[in-house]
């Protein structure tokens, strides 16, 4: 995978695009129309791919790993800032010329970038036939008749209920022992900076009995962790419609109560479903997670001891400029209280944004004095990126110039360095359960797989094999990896 530019730590959001594997289905799949999906963004990006594949599937398409044998190319695009936006337009040119071999070759534009810009993008990029927000994946085969009848094809329309919580995905580049589970959709937060809010419309949960039986179903299959993702995974709240309908009927569900069920409750019933299936989730707003929360994460030894908790800054102004709704001093005690409830050990991590509209040097050294207090493992760092249409583009000008921004942004990166790599050293000469991924990228002769708090542990291969859990004397670390030997 490679990076962009102004990271030097991989984001989820920024993650080279994937491609399909090879499938025994696909080998199968003889005299199908063939789809070829893309994925650019976030893991809800990646998620709804794996959305899409089935709606395809039941409309008579197999997938490929290969654009030159696709009828139909999807781009599953993302729109959080600038750059993301640029590969997106960078890969449309390799596909108009791909086009220019294959004439009835059919090109949709799916996700963020596609619900920003609408009906624009078919103005500004000829070679796309298809457009389609992300709540619009129902309608995709309909809208794939209508472009093979020769007309353009379009459907941005955002939804208020839209979970896709009865569609079953069809995992993609699965390395079959871990699955992303969406469990919301939208976010109804308005940070000044962030595009998502339009993008992706309102919030909305998923009912949880659909969200049990998937992880349950994923766990059948021989899936050991599920990672729970919404924009704002704690302000999960599931009411059922009507009082008959969507009440949980699994053993592992407790009561909804009047109030709905919460995140915390939801942690619960998948945390139940088995001891051996890991449970995340991803992404928390500082202002949502509970103390109910963390007592739950502290009383299931399977729910993962990590937490993303993005501060974006250290300083309360630009805080508040952000709307982020929380100060510095409060965000400090949301740190504190998950110290205290699960202990110096567990994992936190953040997203952080350089050079936002009017941050001084002074506020900025603030950003860095947070990262000193909290010792973050990880962080996904950022230049601010002025988004059209946002509060900020709107109310703030971009005042930051560029250089300023990277050069802010350097430090923070310099500092997380350190600090990636302290908190690192810490499993030295600890026992890490891990739960193995597959094989390293390093060697054949070693397997990967992550330890509870979402760092990834490189050991000697053995006669291990992917989905089982081992015990991993760590060894050594660098910043980004510990090494250990099994024992
Ligand atoms: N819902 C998540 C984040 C989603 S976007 C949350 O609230 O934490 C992922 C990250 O991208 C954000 O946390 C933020 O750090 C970054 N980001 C969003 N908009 C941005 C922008 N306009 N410029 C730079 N970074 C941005
Ligand atoms: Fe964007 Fe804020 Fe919503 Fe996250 S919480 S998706 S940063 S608006
Ligand atoms: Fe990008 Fe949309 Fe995700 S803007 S980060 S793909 S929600």
């Amino acid at each position: 995978m490679t990076l962009i530019p102004e990271l030097t730590i991989l984001q989820p959001a920024d993650k080279e695009a994937i491609d399909l594997p090879r499938t025994s289905e696909e080998e199968l799949a003889v005299g199908k129309k063939r789809l070829y999906i893309e994925s650019y963004g976030c893991q809800m990006n990646f998620a709804d791919s794996e959305i899409v594949a089935a709606v395809m599937r039941n409309a008579g398409f197999a997938t490929t790993s290969s654009p030159e044998d696709a009828d139909l190319i999807f781009l599953n695009t993302c729109a959080i800032r600038e750059n993301a936006e640029q590969k997106v337009r960078h890969r449309l040119k390799h596909l108009t010329g791909l086009k220019r071999q294959k004439p009835e070759l059919l090109v949709g534009m799916l996700g963020c970038m596609a619900e920003r810009l609408k009906t624009k993008l078919l103005e500004e990029e000829k070679v796309v036939d298809i457009v389609a927000g992300p709540d619009a994946y129902r309608d995709i085969p309909k809208l794939v008749e209508e472009a093979e009848s020769g007309q353009k094809a379009v459907n941005v329309f955002l939804s208020r209920e839209e979970t896709y919580a009865d569609i079953s995905p069809i995992r993609l580049n699965s390395n079959g022992v871990t699955a992303f589970v969406s469990i919301m959709r939208g976010c109804d937060n308005m940070c000044s900076f962030c595009v998502v809010p339009f993008t992706r419309g309102r919030e909305r949960s998923r009912d949880p009995q659909s969200i049990v039986r998937e992880a349950q179903d994923l766990f059948d299959q021989g899936y050991r962790e599920v990672t729970l993702l919404g924009q704002n995974v704690d302000s999960y709240k599931y009411s059922p419609p009507t009082p008959e309908g969507g009440v949980p009927d699994t053993p592992a569900a407790p009561p909804l109560g009047d109030g709905g069920l919460s995140f915390a409750g939801l942690l619960e019933m998948v945390a139940r479903i088995h001891p051996d299936l890991r449970v995340r989730f991803s992404t928390s707003h500082p202002k949502d997670i509970t103390d109910e929360v963390l007592h739950t994460m502290a009383k299931y030894e399977n729910i993962c001891n990590y937490i993303h908790l993005p501060a974006q800054s250290g300083n309360s102004r630009v805080l508040k400029l952000m709307n982020r709704t929380y100060d510095r001093e409060w965000y400090i005690g949301k740190i504190d209280r998950i110290r205290e409830i699960l202990g110096e050990d567990c994992g936190i991590s953040t997203d952080m944004i350089s050079g936002f509209c009017t941050e001084t040097e002074d506020e900025h050294q603030e950003s860095l004095s947070l990262m000193d207090y909290v010792h973050y493992d990880y962080a996904y760092m950022f230049a601010y990126s002025e988004r059209p249409g946002t509060l900020a583009a709107k109310k703030y000008v971009d005042d930051i110039p560029e250089d300023v921004k990277k050069r802010r942004l350097n430090e923070i990166i310099a500092k997380q360095l350190t600090h990636s790599a302290e908190r690192n050293q810490r499993h030295i000469g600890q026992i890490q359960r891990v739960l193995i991924e597959g094989p390293s990228k390093r060697s054949e002769d070693f397997l990967c797989g992550r330890n509870d708090q979402n760092k990834m542990v490189v050991f000697p291969k053995g006669a291990l094999q992917k989905g089982q859990y081992v015990n991993v004397l760590v060894t050594e670390c660098t910043s980004a990896t510990l090494i250990g030997e099994v024992v």
